[in-house]
C-alpha cells in the first residue's frame, strides 16, 4: 500500500475547497481502490467538509497539519487532538515549517505526537535530516529536507531517490515503518519515488493544491 499526502498548507478559502473537491471527485478514483491511500491535510476549517464529500471513499483519508500538544482546556486558540478525534485519521507532526517559523521544540512534537496516539490519530512524524529524533513507536516517518520545500508550486530543489534511500539506511528505519519522501514533489518527478519499495510514499505540497497533479501523482503509483 502507497500513501499519496497532500500537504495544502495555509492555502485556500471555502469555495476554492468547493471546487477543489468538485473537480476531484470528478475523475476516475476507483483505480486506488486497495492500492493507494490518498491523505488530503487541508487547513482545519475544511476537515468538516472534505470528510464530508469523500466519505464514501474508504482510501480517501483526511488528516491535520498539526495538533495541540495539550489535553482539552484552557488552550485559547489550539485544535486537541480530542477535538479532531473521528474527524481525520492522520495528523502531520514536526513540519520543519512548522519547527522554524513556529519555534517547535522537539519536547513539543513528541507531546503532539503522544496526543495524537492518544486520542486514534496516526502521527506522520517530518524529520528534517539524521539528527531529528522520532519516538520508538512511530509507523509514520517522513523525510523532508527544508532546503527541497517548494515555495508552494511543488517544483523546487527535489532531493534525488539516491539520497532518500540512503537517509533510509543512515536511519535504521525498521521495515515496519512507513518511510515517506517530502520536498518538491510533482507528477514529473513522483514515479521514481513511489515505484521504489523502499519508500511507502509521498507528500506533495504545491502539487497537492491542483486536484489534477494530485491525481497525477497518485497515477503514478500503480
Ligand atoms: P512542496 O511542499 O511539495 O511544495 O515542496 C512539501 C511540504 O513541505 O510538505
Amino acid at each position: 500500500m502507497k500513501f499519496v499526502i497532500g500537504n495544502w498548507k495555509a492555502n485556500k478559502n471555502t469555495k476554492e475547497v468547493s471546487r477543489w473537491a468538485d473537480d476531484f471527485l470528478k475523475l476516475d478514483l476507483s483505480i486506488f481502490q486497495d492500492k493507494i491511500t490518498l491523505v488530503i491535510c487541508p487547513p482545519f476549517p475544511f476537515i468538516s467538509i472534505l470528510k464530508e464529500r469523500f466519505n464514501k471513499f474508504s482510501f480517501v483519508k483526511i488528516g491535520a497539519q498539526d495538533i495541540s500538544p495539550y489535553e482539552p482546556g484552557t488552550h485559547t486558540g489550539e485544535v486537541t487532538a480530542y477535538s479532531l478525534n473521528g474527524l481525520i485519521d492522520f495528523a502531520i507532526i514536526g513540519h520543519s515549517e512548522r519547527r522554524s517559523q513556529n519555534n517547535e521544540s522537539e519536547e513539543t512534537i513528541f507531546k503532539k505526537f503522544e496526543m495524537a496516539r492518544l486520542h486514534n490519530i496516526e502521527p506522520i512524524l517530518c524529520i528534517r535530516n539524521a539528527q531529528d529524533s522520532y519516538p520508538e513507536t512511530i509507523q509514520f516517518l517522513m523525510y523532508e529536507p527544508p532546503e527541497a520545500i517548494s515555495t508552494g508550486t511543488g517544483r523546487g530543489n527535489t532531493t534525488s531517490l539516491k539520497d532518500v534511500l540512503e537517509m533510509k539506511k543512515m536511519l535504521h528505519i525498521p521495515s515496519h515503518i512507513k518511510y515517506i519522501y517530502g520536498g518538491s514533489v510533482n507528477p514529473d518527478n513522483a514515479e521514481a519515488f513511489l515505484k521504489n519499495d523502499e519508500i511507502d510514499g509521498v507528500l506533495p505540497g504545491g502539487a497537492s493544491l491542483d486536484p489534477q497533479q494530485f491525481y497525477q501523482i497518485a497515477t503514478s503509483a500503480l
